[in-house]
């Protein structure tokens, strides 16, 4: 039987948390990546840790420093990203807000030049392994409990749902990132959490609140037995 003390409910658990953009070169100097700024992921990593998780960070570039008590593994690539979290695995808890490059292209060794009288250069893109998908396949090493993040700009809730099934995950926290909201590099998040039985929308918190309400209901349910 675990342990259980109310201010560290993970105890014992281990948590795998991916989070910032991923950067995908073109050439030495130049790349692709998703706007991110990290803040969520970072906040959740260092909750987790707080609530008593063994936790992994495995982080494309930000400027945040490490979260305290957490292992914070820096990579570059998409397909970096899912190699550090292959070997954070096994793990109870997933999750994945990082905003990784949905491509990459082979880059240039040297830097490409712009040329007046030559077209600019086409980028040939290759889809990246769509890490959250890959660790929530069912097998004897996903984690068990899958939680991925649906940044979308419209129709939210719609594409959410869509996003858990296609994906695997066991809940996905969704948010509208359109640029009204002040939510993308912002300090505050308003999200939606769905799951199999439905959806619960949480009022603009904080994103530290967001990390702390997320990782509460990561508790509860990690407590309570399946019936
Ligand atoms: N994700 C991932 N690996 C990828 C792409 C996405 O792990 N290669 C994860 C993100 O960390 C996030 C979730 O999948 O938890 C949703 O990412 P998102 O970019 O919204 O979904 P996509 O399936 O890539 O769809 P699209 O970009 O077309 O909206
Ligand atoms: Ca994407």
């Amino acid at each position: 039987l675990r342990a259980l003390s109310p201010d560290r409910p993970l105890a014992g658990r281990r948590a795998l948390v991916t989070a910032g953009p991923t950067h995908e070169p073109i050439d030495p100097v130049r790349y692709i990546a998703n706007r991110s700024s990290g803040t969520q992921g970072y906040a959740i990593a260092e909750a987790l840790a707080a609530a008593g998780a063994d936790v992994t960070l495995v982080s494309g570039p930000t400027t945040l420093p490490d979260p305290a008590g957490v292992h914070t593994i820096r990579v570059e690539t998409a397909r970096d990203m899912l190699e550090a979290c292959r070997h954070a695995l096994p793990c109870d808890i997933a999750v994945c807000t990082a905003a990784v490059a949905d491509w990459h292209v082979a880059p240039a060794a040297q830097k490409i030049k712009k040329t007046a009288d030559a077209p600019p250069p086409a980028l040939h893109l290759v889809p990246n392994p769509d890490i959250l998908a890959i660790l929530g396949r069912p097998g004897p090493a996903r984690p068990g409990l899958v939680i991925g993040f649906a940044a979308e700009t419209e129709h939210v809730l719609a594409h959410a749902t869509t996003k858990r099934a296609r994906k695997g995950c066991d809940w996905i926290v969704a948010n509208d990132v359109s640029p009204g909201t002040g939510i993308m590099g912002g300090a505050e998040n308003e999200v939606t959490v769905i799951d199999a039985t439905g959806c619960e929308h949480w009022p603009r918190l904080d994103k530290a609140q967001v990390a702390h309400r997320l990782v509460a209901r990561i508790a509860t349910f990690l407590q309570t037995p399946p019936n």
